[in-house]
C-alpha cells in the first residue's frame, strides 16, 4: 500500500520486475540521431558512497546492475574509460548482443549492420598500458587508446603493435573537448564512459556530461574507497532525476540528465 502510493507520487518510479529486456533498451536508448556526442557515465556505488571494493568495482555490482551494464554497452557507439580503470578491471573488448546491435542499426538507434560490438578507448596521458593485457588480446575490435603528445613514443609504438588504434589528442593531457573531437572524427557520438573518478571529475569539469546513470548498491562498506568523482576544483552541475528503477534486492538503478538552466 505505502510502496503504490510512493509510486504514485513518483511518476519516474518503476519496479525492474515490471520490465522486459525491450523496454529496458527503449528507456536507456539514446537521444535520436544525436548531432553531437552525447556522453553517459555509468558507476555504481555502495550506499556511503564507496566506488570500490578492495580496489575493484565488482563487489558492489548486483544482477540488477549487471543487467543495466550489459544494455548501456548494447546501446553504445563507443565505451571510454580511464587507464586507471583499464588497468584495475583489467578490461578487455566488449562483448555485447549481436542480434539487439543488429536490430538497433535497423531502427536507427546505433547498434551496427553485422552486431558487431561498440569500441573500447581508453584515456591515457603516459599510454602506461600493458601490450600483452586483455584489451590487446581479446577479440573483438582494435582498442582505441586517446593518449597526448607527451606520451614516450616508444610505448605507443608498442601499443599500436599490439593491435591499438592510437589517437593523440592533448599535449600532456586530453582535454574533454580533444576526447569527444577524437570520437565525433570516428563517427561514435553515443559515448558510454565507464569511469573512473579521475576521468569523470575531468568531464564534469569540462561540463561534458550529459547523463550519469548511477547503480546505488544495497550496501554499507566503510573504509578509506574513492568517490565516484573526483578533480582538483568543484564544479557544480545542476542535474535533474529522469528515473528511478527499484530492485527487488534493493538495489536502485537512476538516471541523472543535465539539468538545461537558463
Ligand atoms: N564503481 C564503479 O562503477 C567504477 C567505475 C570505474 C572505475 N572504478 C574504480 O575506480 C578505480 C580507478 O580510479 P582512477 O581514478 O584511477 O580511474 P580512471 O579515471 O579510470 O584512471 C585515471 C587514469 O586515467 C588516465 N586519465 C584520466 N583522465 C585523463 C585525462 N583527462 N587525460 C589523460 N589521461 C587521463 C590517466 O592514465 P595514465 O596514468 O595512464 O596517464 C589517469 O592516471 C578502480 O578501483 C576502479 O575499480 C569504479
Amino acid at each position: 500500500m505505502v510502496r503504490s502510493v510512493l509510486m504514485q507520487r513518483m511518476p519516474n518510479a518503476i519496479q525492474l520486475t515490471d520490465l522486459t529486456h525491450d523496454d529496458l533498451v527503449r528507456l536507456y536508448a539514446y537521444p535520436v540521431g544525436p548531432q553531437a556526442p552525447y556522453v553517459r557515465v555509468n558507476f555504481v556505488t555502495s550506499i556511503d558512497g564507496a566506488v570500490s571494493l578492495e580496489g575493484r568495482s565488482g563487489g558492489l555490482g548486483t544482477p540488477a546492475d549487471r543487467q543495466v551494464f550489459r544494455v548501456l554497452r548494447d546501446l553504445a557507439d563507443v565505451v571510454v574509460v580511464g587507464a586507471g580503470t583499464a588497468r584495475a578491471e583489467n578490461y578487455g573488448a566488449a562483448h555485447t548482443d549481436s542480434h539487439l546491435r543488429t536490430r538497433l542499426y535497423h531502427h536507427g538507434m546505433g547498434g551496427d549492420a553485422d552486431g558487431a560490438a561498440p569500441r573500447i578507448a581508453v584515456v591515457t596521458a603516459r599510454a602506461a598500458l600493458d601490450p600483452h593485457s586483455r584489451l590487446f588480446t581479446d577479440t573483438g575490435a582494435r582498442p582505441l587508446i586517446i593518449t597526448t603528445a607527451a606520451a614516450p613514443a616508444d610505448r605507443t609504438r608498442e601499443l599500436a603493435e599490439a593491435g591499438g588504434e592510437i589517437v593523440v589528442a592533448g599535449e600532456s593531457s586530453v582535454s574533454a573537448a580533444g576526447l569527444l573531437a577524437a570520437l565525433e572524427t570516428l563517427g561514435l557520438r553515443r559515448i558510454l564512459c565507464e569511469g573512473g573518478p579521475a576521468l569523470f571529475g575531468d568531464l564534469i569539469t569540462a561540463r561534458a556530461v550529459d547523463e550519469l546513470c548511477l547503480t546505488v548498491s544495497p550496501l554499507l562498506v566503510a573504509g578509506n574507497e574513492r568517490r565516484i568523482a573526483v578533480s582538483p576544483n568543484a564544479m557544480p552541475t545542476p542535474m535533474t532525476c529522469r528515473q528511478l528503477i527499484f530492485a527487488e534486492d534493493g538495489t536502485i538503478l537512476t538516471q541523472w540528465t543535465r539539468a538545461h538552466t537558463l
